[in-house]
């Protein structure tokens, strides 16, 4: 049996569809294309699910991080604590906004931002560190807080980059709301996934709220006045209209998500491949709260695996393959290998499995099969 990676219709039943059809019609026959009452609606629902009062609909989650961080103050000569094992857009953000990112690498088992090593890259230039909830596990803000704010001998701002934590929540507060401004993202396969591009920002300070809002519309409160040069990051009322109808169904897809990674956690133990610490598989921590965009194991002989599944029609896929200082475009910065030894080992050992709620609980079981199959003929001496 084939076990596809993702399937894009999963949330697009033909019940869903027509709902969303039917609120396309609508639109089209008020004709308020861009930033319409559908957006203003998909803020105000937001806001309520996230538990943070500001929401400010976008194009992407990208230019949700641009609007992030140009609202926090951070422009040219400011340097950004940035994981350097993320997606680009985390990095490109800080880029795009003229500050210098700053390399920080990870804790192995929670591939978050490792809180020691990111007070030892803080400097007096230190602005802001963008945090990622990578895989929809929400970072703790805490303990990174307090290390770069004693290490710079000053208040550094959070940024976070919650575009893969959308329902993620996390014991001190609600995602998105801790830092002083947040960057979302609606791609397609996200948790809360668009038919297309679309994003929002997040902040519980109203002034920086304005000042995003203003942003989004080329830095002008007023039509053709402007205040400060901005972007065209406006959002468009059809994919407002489509993730209004997902909404409602995130916290049911997010409780599916944890039911498969819990289901892999059994069969791969029961399967003798993890659980114990010469086990040759890692998987991820179950912690509360996690959104399980991907469930992510970790394999030494993940290129050797990832060909085995592959070759069976077994989805599998490697959320990053490089780590961000040893990107070309970040060559200026000087990065080198070993410089982030973390990270890069990551980007040779994670293997993302099929994890959208779509996946069945039979699909699972041929996949830790396989796994199994892989151990047991190709690499028998880490089984
Ligand atoms: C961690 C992270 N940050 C930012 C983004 C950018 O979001 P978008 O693709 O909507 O621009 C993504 C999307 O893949 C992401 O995973």
């Amino acid at each position: 049996m084939a076990v596809p990676f993702f399937d894009i219709h999963y949330n697009l039943d033909e019940d869903t569809q027509q709902r969303i059809l039917a609120r396309w019609q609508g639109i089209l026959a008020h004709g308020g294309f861009v930033n319409g009452p559908e957006v203003r609606e998909l803020e105000a629902a937001l806001a309520e699910f996230l538990g943070v009062p500001y929401v400010i609909g976008c194009s992407n989650g990208s230019d949700a991080l641009v609007l992030a961080l140009r609202a926090a103050d951070i422009g040219p000569g400011d340097e950004v604590l940035v994981p350097a094992f993320t997606f680009f857009a985390s990095a490109g953000a800080v880029a795009r906004v003229g500050a210098t990112p700053v390399f920080v690498d990870i804790d192995p088992v929670t591939f978050l931002m490792d809180p020691a090593d990111a007070a030892k890259r803080t400097t007096s230039k230190t602005k802001a560190a963008m945090v990622v909830h990578l895989y929809g596990r929400a970072a703790d803000l805490g303990p990174i807080r307090k290390a770069i704010n004693a290490a710079a001998g000053h208040e550094v701002a959070i940024v976070e980059d919650a575009a893969q934590a959308i329902g993620a929540s996390h014991p001190d507060g609600p995602v998105g709301g801790l830092g002083i401004t947040s960057g979302w993202s609606c791609f397609p396969t996200k948790n809360l996934g668009a038919t297309g591009d679309a994003g929002f920002a997040s902040t519980a300070d109203a002034k920086v709220a304005e000042r995003m809002r203003r942003l989004r519309e080329h830095g002008g409160g007023r039509q053709y006045y402007h205040d400060e040069v901005g972007y065209n990051f406006r959002m468009s009322s059809l994919q407002a209209a489509g993730l209004l109808e997902q909404l409602p169904r995130l916290t049911e897809f997010n409780a599916a998500r944890a039911v498969g990674a819990e289901h892999y956690e059994q069969l791969f133990t029961a399967a003798g491949l993890a659980g114990s610490a010469d086990s040759p598989l890692q998987l991820p921590e179950r912690t509360p709260g996690h959104a399980f965009h991907q469930y992510v194991i970790r394999s030494s002989e993940r290129d050797a695996l990832r060909t085995y599944l592959q070759e069976r029609q077994i989805g599998c896929a490697v959320y990053y393959p490089l780590a961000l200082h040893l990107q070309p475009c970040f060559a200026f910065l000087g990065g080198q290998v070993g410089d982030l030894p973390h990270s890069e080992r990551a980007t040779a050992e994670v293997l993302a499995l099929p994890i959208y709620p779509g996946v069945t609980p039979a699909q699972r079981e041929e996949l830790v099969a396989a796994v199994a199959g892989f151990y047991a003929d190709v690499a028998p001496s880490r089984s």
